[in-house]
């Protein structure tokens, strides 16, 4: 029986056990199974995934805080793991580990059209999933500016990715939301009721006919949402990105294309 998990700590609360499990069913694979969630601290973290990788498990997912951990110890990581730094999907093989990110091409994925070239992004924040989703817009042909509260954070990305794509000009200390066609959100702000509009460098009267992007999710919209989503923007909550990211994880491991709407419904459940 090939088995699935999502590694992480903490991760007792993932939503990714029922999405997985709903889409399994739904396709038929009653062998496969995705198990309750698994915390490991970083100290165990590597032992565990090779405990795994030799016994019933057929891969797993991988979440907060490690990510960058579970690029390193692979034997076949992919080339937008390796650009990102970061991988949230592992694949146990016969040749090894396959470590891969589904999290830049599930945020692609969520955007109402994959071709981007032209348009002008900005993303906020400067953690892993900042690293993603700028990896994702360069990719699809935007012009990627990053904003984070501490720049030298921002820097940072710059320079690491810098080298894999192109981006927009140095990070920016205040960017005018107008410029932008797309705005993504990887910060935790709003997570635990902080005011965007306070935190990050935005304010309301300029979503129109913007695609806002929000990472953070919880039972309601965020407040950032409301907001864009008021003023007639296309907005993605971060569920609808955990559904896209683990739809691709799904496909890598099963080598099936999951029914979103199955995963969605579980997700939200
Ligand atoms: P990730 O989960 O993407 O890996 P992280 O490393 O946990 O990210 O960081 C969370 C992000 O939220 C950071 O970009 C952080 O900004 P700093 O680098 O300045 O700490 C950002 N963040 C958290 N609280 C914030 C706030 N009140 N205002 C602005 N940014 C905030």
């Amino acid at each position: 029986m090939p088995l699935l998990a999502v590694i992480g700590f903490p991760a007792a609360h993932s939503r990714s056990p029922a999405m997985q499990n709903a889409a399994l069913e739904e396709r038929g694979l009653t062998e496969w199974r995705y198990v309750p969630p698994i915390e490991v601290d970083p100290a165990h973290f590597e032992a565990k995934v090779r405990e795994l990788a030799v016994g019933d498990y057929a891969g797993a997912n991988v979440t907060v805080p490690h990510k960058e951990a579970a690029l390193r110890l692979a034997d076949l990581p992919k080339r937008e793991a390796l650009a990102i730094g970061a991988a949230n999907t592992l694949v146990f093989t016969a040749e090894g580990i396959e470590a891969h990110n589904t999290d830049a091409s599930g945020l692609l994925a969520t955007l109402p059209t994959p071709r981007l070239g032209g348009r002008r992004a900005l993303v906020l924040g400067a953690g892993g999933a900042a690293r993603a989703a700028v990896w994702a817009l360069s990719q699809a042909g935007a012009v990627v500016d990053i904003w984070n509260r501490t720049s030298s954070r921002a820097d940072a990305v710059y320079d690491e990715l810098g080298g894999y794509v192109e981006l927009g000009g140095a990070p920016v200390e205040t960017p005018r939301q107008e410029i932008y066609g797309i705005i993504v959100n990887t910060t935790s702000v709003g997570l635990h009721g902080e005011d965007p509009f306070t935190e990050l460098p935005l304010h309301r009267g300029a979503f129109a006919e913007r695609v806002v992007v929000d990472m953070v999710y919880g039972d309601r919209p965020s407040a950032l949402l409301e907001a864009a989503a008021d003023e007639g923007a296309f907005t993605v909550d971060g569920i609808e990105v955990l559904v896209q990211q683990g739809a691709r994880s799904f496909e890598i491991w099963t080598g099936q294309k999951p029914d979103l709407d199955v995963m969605r419904a579980a997700a939200r459940a």
